[in-house]
């Protein structure tokens, strides 16, 4: 049997210091490991609460999140998308982003990662497919870089364009019907302006019509005399009783007054077609294109109606140039200067010896034209409602009040002016102004 040695005292009192020492080490070890583990537990309390408020915000975002790594592989989602695809986030984990997009776009995200080490990408269109069919979206694609700014991958945020698109299309009709209903407003007054031309336009064709009847009843009087003279040839009759003939059906009168009375009566027809031309401006419509047209026969074509149509005699100063011009629609812009001299020529009815003056020229790229009436002018209080549809002074049925309020929508349609004002010694004076070529604002 082995027999111990028996140790020295002062080894024995050695090797339990050791001991001790161990034990302290070993305690101090477990008081750390003891404070490491309430360090741990503090920080894993603090991750959940940071990972359940980002779940939070992301479960509540309306839009729609997926985050992607650097080759568009799907790595999170929030529940936006999850609903709106129809998929669980374990299920769109792990495939690649493009898979979700819809046919038409996936050309277009191809290039979203080569885009995205240029600049983030801003409101691109695209649709995900879903179970309702494909959702428009509108996508902002921000890179993910790390510690270092190397790219990691992406974060797309995107927000259906159904409700955008619902709004735009309900604003889009209500411009149409507006548009729409202005045109009618256009269109109206021009009927009403018509409607009081129409008098005058009758009287006008008359003019022509009445002599192309007479002259028609002249050329058949003489074709009946022709008629009975080459009978006469015909039946064999002698020189002398043909002469005698001729004389009494004055045919020599009526060779000679041939050529005047066809002339007259294509002067008439030439009238008439005249007169029809320039009603034709009443009837073109907004639809024709802007062109170049000659602002002078406009402003003289209108002239001449009002001034048939007045009542009484108003002296007219013609300052116009012989040509002038200037681009849009020839038709309303008639209808703008039919306007103007019809207000000129209603203000005149109580005036003395009314006048009506038109200038018109070039500035500064525009051209301009004016209509001055030495009339009472325009009450202080009145002027700023002018333009005002439906204001009017005029007694109902002489005035709907729309002329100027119509007037100076077509001259700002065209990129031009339209104002009125009082003259210093007295009446008024209208200025209208429009561009000399096509601007690229119209
Ligand atoms: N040259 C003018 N002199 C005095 N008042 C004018 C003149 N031009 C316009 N006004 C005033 O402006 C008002 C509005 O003119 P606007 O052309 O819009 O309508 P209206 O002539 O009354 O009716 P409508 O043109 O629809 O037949 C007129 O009623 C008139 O009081
Ligand atoms: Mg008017």
């Amino acid at each position: 049997m082995a027999q111990r040695i028996p140790e020295s005292p002062e080894v024995t009192a050695h090797t339990e210091e050791a001991w001790v020492s161990v034990i302290q080490k070993m305690d101090e070890a477990y008081a750390d490991l003891v404070h490491y583990q309430v360090e741990i537990e503090d920080k894993n309390a603090e991750l959940n609460e940071a990972k359940s408020f980002f779940d939070s915000v992301q479960g509540s975002m309306s839009d729609l999140l997926m985050v992607c790594d650097h080759q568009g592989v799907v790595q999170q989602v929030n529940r936006s998308l999850e609903l709106l695809v129809g998929q669980s986030q374990s299920a769109l984990v792990g495939v690649h982003f493009s898979t979700l997009v819809s046919v038409c776009y996936q050309q277009k995200v191809q290039s979203f990662s080569e885009q995205l080490r240029l600049q983030p990408i801003r409101d691109c269109e695209i649709a995900l497919t879903s179970p309702q069919g494909d959702i428009p979206l509108s996508m902002n694609c921000s890179p993910r870089k790390d510690s270092r700014g190397r790219l990691i991958g992406m974060v797309m945020v995107g927000r259906p364009l159904g409700e955008l698109q619902k709004a735009y299309k309900a604003l889009n009709s209500a411009h149409a019907e507006l548009k729409l209903a202005q045109e009618r407003l256009i269109q109206a007054e021009k009927m009403a302006s018509l409607g009081r031309l129409v008098a005058g336009v009758a009287h006008e064709l008359n003019n022509p019509i009445s002599f192309v009847y007479g002259n028609m009843h002249a050329l058949k009087r003489y074709t009946a005399k022709l008629l009975v003279y080459f009978d006469e040839i015909q039946s064999g009759a002698s020189r002398e009783s043909l002469k005698e003939l001729r004389e009494t059906l004055r045919l020599d009168k009526a060779i000679k007054d041939l050529n005047s009375l066809v002339d007259g009566t294509m002067e008439g027809a030439d009238r008439v077609r005249d007169i029809v031309n320039d009603l034709k401006q009443f009837s073109s419509t907004q639809a024709s294109a802007k062109t170049e047209f000659d602002l002078v026969h406009v402003v003289r074509s209108a002239l001449q109606w009002i001034i048939k149509e007045s009542k009484h005699t108003i002296r007219v100063e013609d300052n116009l140039p012989d040509y002038l011009q200037a681009w849009g629609h020839s038709g309303q812009i008639h209808q703008v200067v039919v306007n103007l001299l019809q207000n000129a020529a209603d203000a005149l009815k109580t005036t003395p010896t009314p006048s009506i003056k038109l200038s018109a020229g070039t500035a500064d790229n525009q051209v301009w034209m004016t209509v001055e009436d030495n009339g009472p002018g325009i009450p202080a209080e009145d002027l700023s409602r002018l333009f005002d549809p439906f204001f009017t002074t005029k007694p109902v049925g002489e005035g709907t009040g729309l002329g100027l309020s119509i007037s100076y929508g077509i001259a700002i349609e065209h990129g031009g002016t339209l104002k009125i004002e009082n003259q210093p010694h007295g009446g008024a004076i209208a200025e209208m102004v429009l561009p000399l070529k096509e601007c690229s604002d119209v």
